[in-house]
């Protein structure tokens, strides 16, 4: 359990996105994901003129920790309990047409990895759950027990990007038909001797775990979904920064971001033309901002952190 007194995770490029919103005047800030609330935190710092700061999470832990440290703020700042995905209608629930900027800080946080019960992280035992909300129906157990062999190799295959899928989904099931498999260190035991790993590069086991958690809290789902919205919602020269930590989201967020700043219909041009639409949005830079090296020293799990941005038209 983590004590609402703690906020060990540390906000990544928590002075990036401060620099990134720093010419803007916020009257209505939304943090998609509140997390522990220290990104929050320095947006209400750097903002006085903030009137609403909507703070979304979708586990309840993290609000609990983020209403504590965000008590300074607290007439300030309204709790929303959901997934971003549902952006649209948490803005319309509480009356707001529009909003000036909005931060996504995707993924899983310091705090939910380091919980043995969540189940995400093989270092820890615990059940193999992994659900950020605890109110969703799918467990990564329920996966890992009852999906075919084909679909748990697709999984390993397009969300861990993992050469050895193929293995892995065998094990799994050869596994599962002698006992369930329940924890996370069962399915690490099961699977560390079918994979050839010289102890260089990312564990096979990290790619593992990856594949499960982005498909039982449907990561790359919902931020394919929420992008258009967030952009819809942005009032003229509001702005929308959203940071990714590895590479499947971050396709995602740049092909999304091209798209609303290209004046083309689509990518391909069929015979050479291309429809022309109105672009909505500019991006701020070329290429992703990421952590300095300070950064990443003091903080290895940023090593990986994308952040892009865009600006309203
Ligand atoms: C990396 S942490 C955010 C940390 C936060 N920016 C900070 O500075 O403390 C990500 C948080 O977003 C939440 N989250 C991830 N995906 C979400 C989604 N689709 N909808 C709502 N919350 C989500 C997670 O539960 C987690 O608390």
């Amino acid at each position: 359990m983590v004590s609402p007194m703690t906020t060990p995770h540390l906000s990544v490029l928590r002075n990036e996105i401060v620099e990134s919103f720093s010419s803007c005047s916020l009257s209505y800030f939304v943090d998609g994901t509140l997390g522990a609330g220290g990104h929050s935190e320095a947006i209400l710092e750097t903002h006085p003129e903030l009137k609403t700061l909507i703070g979304i999470d979708q586990d309840e832990q993290a609000l609990e920790i983020a209403r504590h440290r965000l008590m300074p703020w607290n007439s300030k700042v309204h709790f929303a309990s959901g997934n971003f995905s549902q952006l649209s209608q948490i803005l319309q629930s509480i009356r707001l047409p529009q909003v000036n900027g909005i931060l996504l800080d995707i993924g899983v946080s310091s705090m939910q990895l380091d919980q043995a019960e969540k189940g995400f992280s093989f270092m820890r035992n615990g059940p193999l759950d992994m659900r950020m909300n605890i109110k969703d129906p799918l467990t990564a157990a329920e996966i890992v027990n009852t999906w075919p062999e084909k679909e748990l190799g697709r999984i390993f295959r397009e969300y861990g990007e993992e050469k050895q899928w193929r293995s892995a989904a065998q094990a799994i099931v050869k596994a599962r038909a002698i006992n369930p498999i329940l924890t996370t260190h069962a399915l690490a035991d099961i699977l560390r001797p079918h994979f050839f790993w010289k102890k260089k590069g990312v564990n096979p086991l990290t790619l593992i775990f990856q594949a499960l958690r982005i498909c039982v809290n449907r990561e790359l789902e919902v931020l394919e979904a929420v992008i258009p919205q967030a952009i819809e919602k942005l009032a003229p020269q509001g702005r929308l920064a959203i940071i990714s930590f590895h590479s499947l989201e971050d396709r995602i967020v740049k092909n999304a971001f091209r798209f609303a700043a290209s004046d083309k219909e689509s990518t391909s041009g069929i015979g050479g033309i291309f429809l022309t639409k109105i672009p909505t949005v500019k991006l701020l830079h070329n290429r992703p901002i990421i952590p300095t090296d300070e950064e990443i020293a003091q903080n290895p799990r940023s090593r990986s952190a994308k952040l892009r941005v865009l600006e309203k038209l």
